[in-house]
């Protein structure tokens, strides 16, 4: 093991771990499928011991776990929770069956009833259903703060606040919250409390990717994925995981076992086999084209504005800049797009109609962190459960020709663009006049 840790993380990646005391498989390149619910047990000792020693929650303790069954624990998913805490720098990692699973998890092991949560406005339209539809019910109260309005958290955090819980970027619009800033005010207020009440800082890094960003370094305690997307890469996988302090573990697994929202053994083997050793390579191509697809919706008269953490105009560049770097340190402003039409020139709604009918290389489909370009529009799709409407599009770059994407676009919005309607720059000079 020592041996490996000599190289970088991309190769580290692709060779994954060289043997685990998980499973034996010294002998196979690639690691193996296991799939069996139950598990021989030789004796009712043995039998008593897997149980004692998951009662125990003893991990990682170097030696073969007797496992037996797989709700309670299992070799493949295993090894790729190994893997998923070592890229991101943690200390343990519970995988689920999906990213929705991951965070209602790791929250719902971590709160009481009476406890709160503050969270960023903005966030993937299902966890503010989760906070909106299901939090009231079981006794969580949540508080709606911008996380990067350091006086208004002051306001809302109370003794019986345990979790600050954001995206960054933010799931659409690609805002940042600064986690340092956070990390200070979090420690301010840990100060005052007992190591069992302390107030942790969740993130969601689903739209970065480990790749792109390592939130444990910039000081959050917890970070939760989606393996759906660009973790596993392909869209044929759900999955979800959970990156977290050793302290937290045993409550987690407990609460997988009882909850049994478990990551099935064939997902986990493939985002370990074609996921990771990929993630590298496939984030590098897309945010390649990324940066060129932003650049054309950026100049062109139908799009009224675009956020991309690559363009010099992005608002949040510096933050960007400190933020996101990939893993040899290179600044890694990812593969999400997020732009808004001109509302007096393009019906976003027609626009991706158009795409639908008309495009090969962008699909609209939700969904994100494909191998395909996918466009959606999140206010009346993935972001539905806030009742509100517009027309902004978000856009996740796969890995297409760039000159393929961009005609596709361009193709899309002429059709759609109406004519009469005065081009944005043309209206821009105009008001300048
Ligand atoms: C930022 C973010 N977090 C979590 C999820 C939920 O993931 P899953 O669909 O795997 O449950 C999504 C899904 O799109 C997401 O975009």
């Amino acid at each position: 093991m020592a041996r490996k840790q000599l190289y970088k993380v991309t190769t580290r990646l692709v060779h994954g771990p060289e043997h685990s005391a998980k499973w034996d498989f010294s002998h196979h390149v690639t690691p193996p499928l296991s799939s069996s619910t139950t598990y021989r047990l030789d004796s009712a000792k043995r039998g008593a011991r897997g149980f004692q020693e998951f009662g125990q929650l003893v991990k990682d303790t170097g030696d073969m776990p007797v496992y037996i069954y797989d709700r309670l624990d299992e070799p493949t998913r295993s090894i790729l929770e190994g893997e998923l805490a070592e890229i991101e720098g943690g200390e343990a990692c519970v995988t689920f069956a999906s990213g929705m699973a991951a965070i209602s998890a790791a929250l719902g092991s971590s709160l009481s009833a009476g406890d709160e949560v503050v969270a960023h406005p903005v966030l993937y339209g299902c966890t503010h259903s989760l906070f909106q539809n299901w939090y009231p019910r079981l006794g969580f109260k949540v508080h709606r703060v911008d996380m990067n309005d350091l006086a208004a958290l002051r306001k809302v955090v109370n003794d019986r606040t345990r979790a600050l819980y954001f995206e960054s970027p933010v799931n659409p619009s690609l805002e940042l919250v600064d986690i340092g800033a956070l990390r200070k005010f979090a420690d301010e207020v840990n100060a005052r409390r007992k190591p069992e009440r302390k107030l942790l800082i969740f993130i969601d890094n689903t739209f970065a990717t480990p790749f792109g960003q390592r939130p444990l370094a910039l000081g959050a305690d917890v970070v939760l994925h989606s393996l759906t997307k660009n973790l596993g890469g392909f869209g044929t996988e759900l999955g979800g995981a959970v990156i977290c302090p050793k302290s937290m573990l045993a409550t987690l697994l407990l609460y997988r076992k009882d909850f049994g929202g478990i990551l099935g053994s064939k997902s986990a083997w493939a985002i370990m086999v074609y996921g990771l050793p990929t993630l590298a390579l496939r984030l590098k191509r897309q945010q390649f084209t990324a940066k060129k697809v932003a650049s054309f919706l950026e100049k062109h008269d139908s799009v009224a504005r675009v956020a991309y953490p690559g363009l010099a105009s992005f608002p949040q560049r510096a933050l960007a800049e400190k933020q996101l770097r990939d893993f040899d340190g290179d600044f890694a402003p990812g593969n999400m797009i997020y732009f808004e039409l001109d509302p007096a020139r393009v019906d976003a709604a027609e626009f991706v109609d158009e795409i639908a009918r008309s495009a090969y290389s962008v699909t609209l489909a939700v969904s994100l962190g494909h191998t395909k370009t996918l466009i959606e529009l999140p206010a009346s799709m993935t972001h539905s459960s806030y009742g509100k409407s517009g027309g902004a599009v978000r856009l996740s770059i796969g890995l297409e020709s760039p000159s393929d994407i961009i005609s596709d676009l361009k193709h899309a919005l002429a059709a759609v663009s109406k004519s009469r309607a005065p081009a944005r720059n043309a209206r821009v000079k105009s008001a300048v006049k």
